[in-house]
Parts: C-alpha cells; structure tokens; sequence
C-alpha cells in the first residue's frame, strides 16, 4: 500500500496537524515537516523543532483491530532505534519510549489518540528525531540530548532516514496489530537500558522519584518492579530516572 505524504516546510505540529484533521485522513497518511514552530511533547512539553536536517513526523492510523493500539509507541521506538544503527550508533531505549545514545535522548515519541463519543477511531504517531543539529542549538534543550550528525561525525540524509525508517515501520505492522508487544519484545528487550537494576520514576514534572527494581517487562509491554518493601507492581506511566 502506498502511503499519502503530506510535507510542510513550517507547521505549528505535525501531531496537532493529524489530530485537527483525523477524520479527513487516509489511514497511513504521513505528515512530515522541516520546522515546528509548537512541537510538542510528552507531559505537555515542548520539542524543540527549529533544524530543518531533523525529523519531524506524524503517521495516521486507523487500524480495524484496535486491542494493540497501545504498543504503537513501544514499537515506533524500536524501530528508530533499528535505523539509528543502520548509522552505527547504539541506540537504547529508556521505558516506555524515549531513544537514547550515550544516555542523551536522540528521538522521542508522542502517539496521540482521536475519539469520536469517547470512542477510540485511530491514533496519531508522531517522532522526533535529531539528525543534524549544531551543538550550540542542541545545548538550549533542557535535558541532555543527542544528534545523530555529531555522534557519526557526518550530516545525515533526512530522506534515506525517512525513507528507511517508514520501510521498517510498515514492514511489521500489521504483526503489532495482530499480535501486540509479543512481536517485537525481544527487539525491545535487547536495547533497553533499565532492565535488572535500580531506577526512579517520577509521574510528573514534580513529582517525588519513587525507587525500583525494574525485573522485567510483562506480555503487554508494561514494566514490572519490585519495590522497596520486596512487593512486586506493574508501572504504567511516568518518567524513568536512571
Ligand atoms: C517526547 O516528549 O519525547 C515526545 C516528542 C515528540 C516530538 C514529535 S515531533 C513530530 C510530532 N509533532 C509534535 O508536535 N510532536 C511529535
């Protein structure tokens, strides 16, 4: 199946782009864009989005069978991660979904439902990933952050990434949608940075870090953690402090 693309030079986002017009969108439908003038992020962050060498995307889905819906993001991320080291970087991925290099984040996911009468009809998937960033531009992020132009010492082609990283997406799809985290948890698994140690998580910008062992991940792609007291507790949200 062919995929429509929609690309912008600026856009405020490409997330609220496909949620503003969901319901006028094929299924697949790529939106793509060189500039964000309001990217955003998760907990309603922002996401820096002014090199116009960095991805900027959102992918339209509707699937019939919408039990796996949720994966989406997990499964985004693996595969960026897949791509990045088509590079030869080494990606990792900090629960749920950020894509990390030496610990700094290169690539972040937002997946973004739209309901109709409280009923889900499909989702927008958005990613962010930095490609060719100057350090000085990549120092104004508030935490630490990666590009992949500066790890590889080479500019990176934005078109052979999107095109490499759509190809891997749609390449296992419709396994996600049949078979949820179970088709790609070892790929998950493989590249993840907080399994079999202790970590902190923190539900909100200020919130108090709660400290955990993280033991492993569950058939549904949730974290599974041991806490303090020697109790077991399936973690389902929040921000993961290494
Ligand atoms: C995160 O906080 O880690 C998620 C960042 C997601 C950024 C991408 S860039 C394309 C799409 N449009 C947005 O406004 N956000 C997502």
């Amino acid at each position: 199946m062919q995929n429509n693309i929609i690309e912008f030079d600026t856009i405020d986002s490409t997330n609220t782009y496909g949620l503003k017009n969901f319901e006028n969108l094929q299924d697949r439908t790529i939106i793509s864009a060189r500039i964000q003038t309001k990217g955003r992020g998760r907990f309603n962050r922002n996401w820096v989005s002014e090199s116009p060498e960095n991805i900027y995307l959102s992918i339209i889905l509707k699937p019939q069978k919408k039990d796996y819906i949720v994966n989406l993001t997990q499964y985004m991320s693996v595969c960026c991660a897949k791509v990045i080291e088509i590079y030869n970087a080494k990606p990792q991925i900090k629960y749920p979904n950020d894509v990390l290099v030496d610990n700094k984040k290169i690539c972040g996911i937002l997946c973004e439902s739209f309901l109709k009468s409280n009923v889900i009809q499909g989702v927008v998937l958005g990613a962010g990933i930095n490609l060719n960033m100057s350090q000085s531009v990549l120092e104004t992020i508030d935490r630490p952050a990666a590009s992949l132009n500066l790890i590889t010492g080479k500019n990176i082609n934005r078109q052979e990434f999107l095109n490499l990283l759509l190809e891997e997406f749609f390449s296992n799809y419709d396994s996600v949608l049949n078979q949820g985290f179970a088709s790609f948890s070892k790929d998950y698994i493989t590249r993840s940075n907080f399994l079999g140690r202790h970590i902190f998580v923190q539900k909100r910008d200020r919130d108090i870090k709660e400290k955990y062992f993280a033991k492993n991940m569950d058939k549904n792609g949730n974290l599974v953690v041991i806490c303090d007291d020697g109790t077991q507790k399936t973690i389902h949200s929040g921000d993961i402090i290494i």
